[in-house]
Order: C-alpha cells, then sequence, then structure tokens
C-alpha cells in the first residue's frame, strides 16, 4: 500500500508509518509539525511533507504524484481540557479542515476510478459518560467535551461520505488510553504540554517530583478513575489491519471499533505498577477532580478481534511501563 498519513509524525501517526515501513508498505507523511516535532520523523527513512490537511492544492498534488491508495486521518488537536477553552479552533481544525481533505479525497478517487480505504482516528471521548462498562460500539455516542464532539462529527461526515460515494470506505478506531513507547524505541510519548497519566507519573517518580492526582471521590475501587490503557504498538498494528479489512469484500462503507485491552487500572493501581516496576515511591498529592473525566473507560474489543482479527499483544502494564522508560533513557 502507499498510504497517506495525514498527522503522521506525531505520537501514534509515526508508530503506525513506521509499522507500516516495516511491513513493506510506503507511508507517505502529510504534518504541519505545529504539535509535532520534524526532529522526530527525520532520518527515519520516511518520505514527509510539511503542509495542512485543509490545504486543497497541496493535498490533490501529493494525491496524484505519489498516487496514494489508502489514507489514515490522524490530524487532530487532543486536548480535552483546551478543547474547552478554544472549541473553534478544534471544530475548525478537526472538522472543517477535515471536510476539505474529504472533499479532495473523493475528486481524486473519482476521476482515478480507484476505492480508497480510510482509517480515522477517534476515540472513546465520543461515548461520553457510558451506561455500560465494558463499552461496546454500540453504547450510546454522547460526547461531554469539544473535543468528543469534534471526533463524534468527524466520524458522521465520514460515514455519509462512505454512504453517498464508492470511492471511499471508512474504518473509525476509537482509541481508549494509547501509551507506552514504539518496539524499536524510535518514538515515544512525548507531548507538549504533557498531560497524560502514564508519561506524567514514570517522569514523577525518576526526578522525584510530585505526582497530582485528579480525584480520590469516583464510583470506583479506590476512588480514582479508572481507564483502559492500550499500548501505542497495538494501536498501530490495529491501523494497518483496517486497511487491509476495508479492502475486503465483506468490508461495510462505513465501519468503527473500539481498541482496547478490556482491563481496567485505577490511578492508583498505576502508580503501584510504575512504583513496583522503578522500585521507588512516588510522591502523590491528592488535588480535585479535573473536569470532564469520566469514572470508569474501558472497552468491549470484541468486534475488533471477530471481524479485524486484532488483539492486543504488547499492552500489559508492565510492558507499556518498560517500553517507555527505555525510550526516556534512548532520549538522554
Ligand atoms: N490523571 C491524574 N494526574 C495527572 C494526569 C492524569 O490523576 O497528572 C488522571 C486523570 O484524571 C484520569 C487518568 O489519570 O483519570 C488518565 O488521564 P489521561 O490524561 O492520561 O487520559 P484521559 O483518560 O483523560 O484521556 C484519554 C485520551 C484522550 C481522550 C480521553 C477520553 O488521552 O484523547 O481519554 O476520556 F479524549
Amino acid at each position: 500500500m502507499k498510504t497517506l498519513v495525514v498527522g503522521g509524525a506525531g505520537y501514534i501517526g509515526l508508530t503506525t508509518s513506521l509499522l507500516l515501513a516495516d511491513e513493506g508498505h510506503v507511508p507517505i507523511v502529510l504534518d504541519t509539525f505545529e504539535r509535532s516535532k520534524e526532529a522526530d520523523i527525520k532520518g527515519l527513512g520516511i518520505r514527509y511533507y510539511n503542509g495542512d490537511y485543509g490545504d486543497k492544492k497541496t493535498v490533490m498534488t501529493i494525491l496524484q504524484e505519489e498516487a496514494i491508495d489508502s489514507v489514515i486521518v490522524f490530524a487532530a488537536y487532543a486536548y480535552v481540557g483546551e478543547s474547552g477553552k478554544v472549541p473553534l479552533k478544534y471544530y475548525n481544525n478537526n472538522c472543517a479542515k477535515m471536510i476539505d481533505f474529504v472533499s479532495v479525497l473523493v475528486e481524486y478517487g473519482m476521476l482515478a476510478e480507484v476505492m480508497i480505504p480510510l482509517v480515522f482516528s477517534s476515540s472513546c471521548a465520543t461515548y461520553g459518560i457510558p451506561k455500560t462498562i465494558p463499552i461496546s460500539e454500540s453504547e450510546s455516542q454522547l460526547p461531554i467535551n469539544p473535543y468528543g464532539w469534534t471526533k463524534l462529527m468527524g466520524e458522521r461526515i465520514l460515514n455519509d461520505i462512505s454512504n453517498a460515494y464508492d470511492c471511499i470506505r471508512v474504518v473509525a478506531l476509537r482509541y481508549f488510553n494509547a501509551c507506552g513507547a514504539e518496539r524499536k524505541l524510535r518514538i515515544g510519548e512525548n507531548h507538549d504540554p504533557e498531560t497524560h497519566l502514564v508519561p506524567l507519573a514514570i517522569e514523577a517518580v525518576l526526578n522525584r517530583r510530585p505526582l497530582y492526582v485528579f480525584g480520590n471521590d469516583y464510583n470506583t475501587v479506590d476512588g480514582t478513575c479508572i481507564r483502559d490503557y492500550i499500548h501505542v504498538s497495538d494501536l498501530a498494528k490495529a491501523h494497518v489491519m483496517a486497511l487491509i479489512h476495508s479492502q475486503g469484500e465483506k468490508s461495510k462503507s462505513f465501519d468503527a471499533f473500539n481498541l482496547g485491552t478490556g482491563t481496567g487500572y485505577s490511578v492508583r493501581q498505576v502508580i503501584c505498577a510504575i512504583e513496583n516496576e522503578l522500585g521507588l515511591e512516588m510522591n502523590i498529592v491528592m488535588s480535585k477532580r479535573r473536569q470532564g473525566d469520566p469514572d470508569i473507560l474501558v472497552a468491549d474489543s470484541t468486534k475488533a478481534q471477530k471481524i479485524m482479527g486484532w488483539n492486543p499483544t504488547e499492552s500489559q502494564l508492565e510492558n507499556i511501563i518498560r517500553t517507555h522508560v527505555a525510550w526516556l533513557k534512548k532520549r538522554v
């Protein structure tokens, strides 16, 4: 496959691009480097363009000159808290620009008379506060923050387009909590600013800094939130499988899959696992709840297992911690 990977220089995007290349496919990355670093992709042997997926001319040129046959869309702003403060920025980048991008893709597909499989990076944030745990794809989608709404709208737009045009088939992947470093440690979790539990807790213990735990009065075993932590390499694998699946005869014009392990860990349990793995104690500071955090988010990924044959194999908490620590050490 020759795959245009939009937002392919970020954490999950670059891990997926590297896997595509390792498996003999050709990833072509388009990224603005606004929230990713060019230095991360440089020297990895992946062809990339510095540009915006909302720029129709750039997109058409790449599609035609590179003879692209498949697409993955990662490009999005993804901070839940920020999305509440600057929602228009989120709707513009995650929805409006995606409409421009997909309109070029449809034009390209119709001109070339080819079917383009598109994998869309969606989120468990589209479920809001779920009624049933574990969460299956049939759970109602009612987001509780603008970020979640942009992802749900993204799914809706792509669903309608894939029904209207034969030249595009869509798989939406709803990730739970991505973490860990890529198998060969070429990329790891490195957001700026970092807001995610696993990297912050590991840094806290290694650098003897406090870790703020957001709330201990949730309706869970120990009062802290429960999440389903999924290794980024398992997520990357699902994208490649989804591209292949959507080219098969049995695939639908639009389909959606949850990607998680089915096992939830509380914030306290994650902290304990990190302390055990590193043999160090963490300085924990209990703080108030962070706005928009549901008590429990755990995936039912049976559908991805049954239909795509996807199984997470690298998402044991110990492996997530070990790969992140090994990647941190490699960077120094
Ligand atoms: N947490 C802390 N302290 C921290 C950071 C996080 O206690 O310093 C807690 C959070 O309150 C939450 C848990 O750790 O209970 C996990 O938080 P993360 O920020 O690591 O991840 P989220 O569950 O908030 O976010 C993930 C994805 C988002 C997605 C969201 C859906 O990263 O993209 O799930 O709820 F939108």
